[in-house]
């Protein structure tokens, strides 16, 4: 073991201490989910707070990843067999970027997989056609795509580098999940470009396309990370813009996500504004146990989660339910997943 140099507070372990711990600490009650992350992206958007790496290392790097990662499952697979998984989150960078073959090779390693209640999966929309989305429908069994979008306007996506996509590519990707009774999410991201009329503007026309043309099942918003340290201050203005939508379709996720009382904007929601359907969100609290990658961070629910993959800086964390946490990413040059206990 030795002190990590990059990160405050770690210690680089071996995974087999990890799995211990998870054997050790997994009761009864536990909901065990699996987080697998693909840390490519095809164009890095300026605005992204995530580590991504480049497409061009992911031409370079593919297989070696892919292998890394279907080799981690062999190694967890024991702490699957314990105890049946609740869910499955493909997140990254874009695991939209996962061929058929890779996603294929990665379910038949995760036991019990077809069994699992809740399947979900980040994606860019510029990946998806029809034989695509049949695919994760048919074989990945998916209930939840989140399908990034940010903006429907093609010169606010062409100034952060976003690869646009229509309304009209984006009604059809939605029209289609719905076909096989997919649940679809969609990320809009306010203030865009910066803090100006024009930006809002912007949020408000994205906004009104998205619940009246595309209608997906949810959709998650927030202003920019990246316009403001604290953007606590614009949240008023998000509520009131999310507040004109919500009708007998759209509801907020919680009443005082759409408040505008400065404690319910500091408790609720802060970084999530999520309306939608009623329908989604009882699915949501029945079935759904979320997995995410760094920078957000916290034991979200009462589970515990392995998290498998990441690169370079993109870390992504796993964490038992009595709290401790394990960071974990690809090194390209020892050829090998790094993992680090947390020891804060
Ligand atoms: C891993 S990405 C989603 C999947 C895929 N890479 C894509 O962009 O379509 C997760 C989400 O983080 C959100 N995000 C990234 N940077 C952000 C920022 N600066 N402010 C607000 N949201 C941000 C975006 O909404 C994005 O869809
Ligand atoms: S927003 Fe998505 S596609 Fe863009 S850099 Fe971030 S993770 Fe990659």
């Amino acid at each position: 073991m030795k002190e990590c140099d990059t990160m405050p507070n770690v210690t680089i372990i071996e995974p087999e201490e990890m799995i211990g711990c998870f054997k050790e600490s997994l009761a009864e009650n536990d909901n065990l989910c699996l987080y697998i992350d693909l840390p490519f992206c095809r164009s890095n958007c300026l605005y992204c707070i995530y580590h991504s790496l480049p497409y061009k290392e992911l031409l370079e790097h593919r297989e070696e990843y892919a292998n890394a990662v279907f080799e981690q499952l062999d190694l967890f697979k024991e702490i699957m067999q314990m105890k049946p998984l609740k869910s499955v989150y493909f997140g990254g960078g874009t695991p939209s970027l996962w061929t058929e073959q890779e996603l294929s090779e990665i379910i038949s390693r995760i036991p019990g997989y077809d069994s699992i209640e809740s399947v979900k999966s980040e994606m860019h929309p510029y990946d998806l056609d029809d034989r695509r989305i049949e695919f994760y429908a048919e074989n990945l069994h998916l209930k939840i795509a989140s399908l990034g979008v940010q903006s429907l306007d093609a010169d606010a996506c062409k100034g952060q580098r976003r690869l646009y996509v229509s309304p009209d590519k984006l009604k059809h990707i939605v029209d289609e999940f719905h076909k096989y009774g997919i649940y679809v999410n969609i990320d809009l991201v306010a203030l865009f470009n910066g803090d100006t009329e024009k930006e809002w503007h912007i949020f408000e026309n994205d906004i009104h396309t998205v619940t009246e043309y595309i209608k997906p099942d949810v959709i998650t918003s927030v202003p920019n990370y990246r316009t403001k340290l604290d953007y606590i201050s614009q949240l008023p203005r998000l509520r009131i813009i999310l507040a004109s939508v919500c009708s007998d379709i759209y509801v907020p996720s919680h009443p005082k996500i759409l408040s505008l009382d400065e404690e319910d904007i500091k408790q609720y929601g802060k970084n999530d504004h999520w309306i939608g359907t009623k329908e989604f969100f009882d699915f949501i609290r029945k079935n759904f146990r979320y997995c995410c990658s760094p920078p957000a961070k916290g034991n979200l629910n009462d589970q515990a989660t392995i998290a498998i993959g990441g690169a370079g800086e993109h870390y992504v964390y796993s964490y038992t339910k009595d709290g401790r946490t394990f960071y974990s990413a690809y090194d390209f040059d020892e050829k090998a997943f790094v993992y680090y206990r947390c020891d804060d």
